[in-house]
């Protein structure tokens, strides 16, 4: 290193004072909570980049059949989706007439145009084209929706995976449509039952993305649950019907395969 160099310092590595400088509330004054609502948020697009991140990871260790290590990246996946769930009991400490206190400020803001929270979807086969569009030609968010729309999902991999392991995995499967949702499949079932009955290996890796399933309708679960303690049956920000949308969300499987299974082994 040369001698003018300064050495990293904490508040360098991390870009602390940059970080710092990112929280800008729209109220001085009386609307303390608004701090609290911003980080929150912050927090959670930056835990929704390490999920992506990490599921990247799992799709190329499930390409390269390493099943202990992908499960090793998917228990770190539950891991972070248990915080985040926990974390909505911060923001529930915000009573209602407290949000109401800056709700007007955010316009047109809402979660519901966290196009991180739509690449998660995407990558776990809901995948929609209005939401791709919703956001303006040429940006980030744009560029990243349209790749990882063309991109197999999460399923998909695992099919594929299953497929190499022996299993009889219809090509239809294989070589599915990457942009159409994951439907149930009484053939996929039956392999699983299989799965579930002879080999530990794979059951344990499809116990897994069970809990992943959970784990998002978890967060979505108690979401909703925020939403309506906070702001009732009002229409979000971001324009839908609010509480009413997202209640129509929750309890939908990502990969229903795995629930059906259940009720025939
Ligand atoms: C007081 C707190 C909150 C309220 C009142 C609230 C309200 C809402 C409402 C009403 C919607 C439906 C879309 C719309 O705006 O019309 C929505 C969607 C959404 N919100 Fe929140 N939210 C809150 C906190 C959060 C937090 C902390 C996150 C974390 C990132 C978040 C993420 C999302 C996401 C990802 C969606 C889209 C869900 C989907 O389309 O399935 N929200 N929110």
């Amino acid at each position: 290193m040369p001698p003018d160099t300064p050495a990293t310092t904490y508040g360098s590595y991390l870009k602390i004072d940059e970080l710092l400088a990112l929280q800008q509330r729209r109220s001085d004054g009386p609307e303390h909570d608004e701090m609290l609502f911003i980080i929150i948020h912050q927090v959670y697009e930056l835990w929704f980049k390490e999920l992506l991140h990490e599921f990247d990871h799992v799709m190329q260790l499930l390409e390269a059949d390493e099943s202990h290590r992908s499960q090793h990246t998917l228990k770190r996946i539950l891991t972070i989706l248990k915080v985040m769930v926990a974390q909505l009991d911060i923001l529930e400490t915000m009573t209602p007439l407290e949000f109401l206190s800056f709700r007007e400020r955010l316009d047109a803001a809402s979660g519901f145009q966290s196009d991180q929270f739509r690449q998660i979807e995407f990558l776990l086969g809901v995948k929609s084209e209005p939401a791709i569009s919703r956001f303006a030609d040429g940006s980030r968010a744009r560029a990243a929706l349209e790749r990882r729309y063309g991109e197999p999902t999460l399923w998909d991999a695992f099919l594929r995976y299953l497929s190499r392991e022996r299993y009889a995995v219809p090509q239809s499967h294989r070589d599915r449509l990457v942009t159409a949702p994951v439907e149930p499949s009484p053939e996929i079932q039956r392999i699983l039952v299989e799965v579930y009955r002879r080999d530990p290996k794979n059951a344990e890796l499809c116990e897994r993305l069970v809990d992943l399933d959970e784990g998002i309708q978890e967060w979505r679960y108690r979401h909703v649950k925020m939403v309506e303690r906070t702001i009732g049956s009002r229409q979000g920000t971001g324009g839908s019907s609010g509480a009413e949308y997202l209640r129509q969300t929750v309890g939908r499987p990502i990969f229903p395969d795995l629930w059906a299974n259940r009720s025939q082994l």
